[in-house]
């Protein structure tokens, strides 16, 4: 399973691409207003620190406005996957930036019939969102489930299953399971994976019986 992680914060994508397990980045409209910096300077910099696909999303709704702006942040990397809303213009949009060889991502994605139009559209990555679905008290991970098994019929399909509006470590365990192609987090979520109870309590007693040897290993 590939790891993206959810922010526009660059800190944060600097720190987990050092950890060598970062395999891209998405970012929508609500994380670049949190990080207070200008869009495209901000892709063009995240770009430069992260060789795998970086999800830079559209602003318009409309087909025309956001036919220029995917061609416009399609241009700034190789790396850009151009996110796009799940809508007739957004996938109208997807298919010919597909036909043309450009990475996307089509993103607020609900229901399988949504995802089964996407793969349709040629989309590089479908992001449903999980987590956004069991705050409604519907079951996210059926979601992650059906589009999965409907993908698995159709090999023709390319489009990955990019989960998204990941809450909490079991999100990520459970997609794993399921056999989604990606997950996108927040660093938060990412660092949590490393935690376990007794893995500190199994270190602390490793570290005092190495100090009672009182040896170096350099
Ligand atoms: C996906 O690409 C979105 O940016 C994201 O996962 C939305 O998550 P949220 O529901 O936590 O805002």
């Amino acid at each position: 399973m590939k790891f993206f992680v959810d922010t526009a914060d660059i800190n944060e994508i600097r720190d987990l691409a050092s950890t060598g397990l970062l395999d891209g980045v998405t970012t929508n409209p609500t994380l670049v207003a949190k990080s207070g910096k200008q869009f495209i300077p901000l892709i063009e910099e995240i770009c430069g620190v992260v060789d795998g696909p970086v999800s830079a999303e559209v602003a318009a709704t409309d087909y025309d406005t956001m036919r220029k702006e995917a061609d416009k942040l399609s241009k700034i990397a190789k790396n850009i996957a151009v996110k796009v809303p799940l809508t007739p213009a957004g996938l109208k949009v997807c298919k010919e930036l597909s036909d043309k060889g450009v990475m996307t991502n089509v993103t607020l994605c609900f229901s399988p019939a949504q995802a089964l139009l996407a793969a349709k559209a040629g989309a590089t990555f479908i992001s449903p969102f999980v987590g956004r679905l069991d705050d409604i008290a519907h079951d996210g991970m059926q979601l992650i489930a059906d589009i999965v098994s409907i993908y698995d019929n159709y090999p023709q399909f390319e489009t990955e299953v990019l989960v998204a509006s990941v809450r909490h470590p079991m999100h990520i365990v459970e997609a794993a399971k399921i056999g989604a192609h990606v997950a996108t987090c927040p660093a938060d979520v990412i660092k949590k994976l490393y935690n376990h109870p007794l893995t500190d309590k199994g270190l602390a007693a490793f570290v005092d019986d190495w100090k009672k040897t009182g040896q170096s290993i350099l």
